[in-house]
């Protein structure tokens, strides 16, 4: 725990450099904790090219997934919600982030799949949780929740050599208002992405309608990490910026899978990266939240392949 900013003071957040405090009264930063021996994966459990040496070989695919890719991803999705669900049980103070991470590695591992984190590009762990003013990629550690903060728990999971990536973002005990809206909103603005898809339109739609509605609550949408292809490889083409970019012209066709993960903040869309090369920040410490599902598109708009069932 870190003492309660006071005004004039920079922001801290581990990389060294200065910040101008958030403008929210007060807020304690998150403090990295110690982060416990990397636990090990059954030897019976597939894992990813990159398990052992932490480089994927693979790293691209078509975009267009074939049938059998399609129906195993079903499954990996379904796997990875599940996890998420089970993960997201043990949230309550005092619960530390490690032991969220040690409740997913066991899911995951229990339903025959590895825990597609672990190793990827030396990733220490097989949950991402990213609380307060974590924007996304927060290690878990020894760091217990408290009441009040948000955290998410991003699962993802490799089964029959697909992933499906899923997360979410939870309330600790009571939360205040703005966290309780900013929750709502991020979680709308998901809503308004996947209801942007639609083959022949262009991957651009689903960026200006989740923009339109976080922006249009005050909120700012974070640039700097995207919504991504995925199937046999984690990440893959295409991109899927959550800001109106009009670059981003790819058409969208069915048969297309992507995950669309929008991380929206109270404040300032900028970030800095803590020292551990993974923790994302909000570079004005304000808190941010986010939502994510794996999308198949289909002929007649989106399937979300990591819902609950
Ligand atoms: N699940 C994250 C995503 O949505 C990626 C986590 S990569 C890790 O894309 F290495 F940080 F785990
Ligand atoms: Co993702
Ligand atoms: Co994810």
């Amino acid at each position: 725990m870190s003492p309660p900013l006071k005004s004039n003071d920079p922001c801290w957040c581990g990389s060294g450099r200065k910040y101008k405090r958030c403008h929210q009264a007060s807020q304690e930063r998150v403090l990295p904790g110690l982060v416990s021996p990397r636990r090990g994966v059954p030897p019976a459990i597939i894992g990813p090219d990159y398990a052992e040496r932490g480089r994927p070989v693979k790293v691209d695919e078509p975009m267009v997934k074939s049938n059998d890719v399609i129906e195993r991803m079903r499954r990996a999705g379904r796997v990875a919600a599940d996890v998420l669900q089970t993960t997201a049980g043990a949230v309550k103070a005092g619960t530390t982030t490690d032991e969220l991470d040690a409740i997913c590695h066991e899911a995951t591992v229990h339903h025959g799949a590895y825990p597609s984190p672990l190793n990827y590009h030396g990733y220490p762990k097989s949950l991402c949780t990213s609380v307060n003013e974590v924007i996304c990629h927060g290690i878990p550690d020894s760091r217990p929740l408290s009441e009040g903060d948000i955290v998410n728990l991003d699962v993802t999971v490799y089964l029959d050599g697909v992933h499906g990536d899923t997360n979410a973002t939870f309330g600790v005990g009571n939360i205040d208002d703005a966290s309780q809206r900013l929750i709502v909103v991020t979680r709308e603005s998901l809503d308004k992405g996947i209801e942007a898809v639609a083959p022949g339109r262009p991957i651009s739609d689903v960026g200006r309608a989740i923009q339109r509605h976080a922006e249009a609550a005050g909120f700012g949408v974070v640039r700097d990490y995207c919504g991504h292809g995925i199937g046999e490889v984690f990440h893959s083409l295409p991109q899927i910026p959550h800001y109106y970019e009009p670059s981003a012209r790819t058409v969208m066709e069915a048969g297309m899978t992507f995950t669309i993960e929008p991380m929206i903040t109270l404040g300032t869309w900028r970030h800095v990266l803590w020292d551990d090369g993974w923790t994302a920040v909000t570079a004005d410490g304000c808190r941010t939240a986010q939502f994510e599902h794996t999308i198949l598109v289909t002929e007649k708009g989106a399937d979300v392949l990591t819902r609950i069932g």
